[in-house]
């Protein structure tokens, strides 16, 4: 019945044009009402990770495997991700598949999906909602495990200094979960050691580009120009501004430089932990579209899906790594 209604929505007049993959098949025929229908409201394409998500979500979503795919890029604003959920719900499609920008504000529009009967399964970061049942599934990092495995390299690279470790935090999206882990466990870090010192907090948004402008404001005001020991960054395209701008101002960065810590691990990063330019790398796996899948079949088989699903991660320095290493990886 949901997907008649849809397949009407899709050959008339009410398909908008923003849910891209909407409209007849790749072939003008008219849309196969046997597909199952998802709406995905994607954050944006703010970083190398996000890419590699959506790349992963579209490369299982596809008509072959079974399903209409309607992506929405809601371009880093919440205010288009609830627009595109609402839309999805006047289409009637199957599953709401959404990754939440940051955790609050969720609970009205993912009230109108429950009583819309469809199911919502948030990806990556977590909604903030009073009623768990309203989202069916989480599939995504554990962020302040994240940090913590960062913490404990800090701890160990600086175990022997007497001196103050000083050190600059770069942070993600305000009030993401990635941001709200990451920044967590770096707090309890220096909360438990008397000698690390936090020395600013920026916004560097997850972008490369708003980091390297915060960074370089930052490193040329005069409280910007003293020691710098660790610069703590929530993900690799804030660690590239931020060694961008440190170069610039003649900061060498790595051994017996400053100590850039990253996470997501993508290749970009992995490839400046190589050359020694990223002291740590820690993993954010973004390949989650098979376990979004396995959550879409589940319920399609009448079953229950994991409530919180976390993905396996890891941390990486220079000398865990190859050439080989990051050409095989997949992001
Ligand atoms: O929520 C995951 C984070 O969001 C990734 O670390 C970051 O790169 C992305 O933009």
């Amino acid at each position: 019945m949901r997907r008649m209604l849809l397949a009407a929505l899709l050959a008339g007049s009410l398909a908008f044009g923003s849910a891209c993959g909407a409209g007849a098949n790749s072939s003008g025929d008219s849309p196969n009402e046997d597909l199952t229908v998802i709406g995905m409201s994607q954050v944006g394409a703010e970083s190398d990770w996000r890419v590699a998500n959506s790349e992963s979500m579209k490369a299982v979503f596809t008509e072959e495997n079974g399903y209409r795919l309607l992506f929405d890029d809601a371009r880093q604003k919440q205010e288009n991700q609830i627009t595109a959920i609402r839309r999805f719900i006047q289409q009637q499609v199957d599953y709401i598949v959404l990754m939440p920008i940051s955790e609050s504000g969720w609970d009205s529009v993912l009230q109108e999906a429950k009583e819309a009967g469809i199911p919502v399964i948030l990806v990556d970061r977590m909604a903030d909602v009073e009623d768990e049942s309203l989202y069916a599934a989480h599939i995504g990092s554990d962020f302040l495990r994240e940090g913590r495995l960062a913490v404990s390299w800090m701890e160990d690279a600086f175990r022997e200094a007497e001196d103050p470790v000083r050190i600059i935090h770069i942070q993600g999206t305000p009030g993401s979960t990635a941001q709200l882990g990451r920044t967590a466990a770096l707090e309890e870090g220096i909360a438990a050691r008397e000698n690390w010192e936090l020395l600013a907090r920026l916004d560097g948004d997850f972008t490369q580009a708003k980091t390297y402008e915060v960074m370089t404001e930052y490193l040329s005001s005069p409280s910007g120009r003293g020691d710098i020991d660790v610069v703590y960054c929530e993900n690799d395209n804030i660690a590239f501004g931020a060694l961008q701008a440190l170069e610039e101002q003649g900061y060498p960065c790595g051994r017996g430089g400053v100590s850039i810590i990253t996470f997501d691990a993508t290749r970009g990063a992995l490839t400046e932990c190589l050359r020694g330019k990223i002291s740590l790398a820690v993993e954010c796996n973004p390949l989650l579209g098979p376990l979004v899948e396995e959550a879409v079949r589940a319920m399609e088989a009448g079953r229950t899906p994991e409530k919180h699903r976390y993905v396996e991660e890891q941390a990486f320095t220079g000398e865990d790594l190859t050439e080989a290493l990051i050409e095989g990886r997949e992001y």
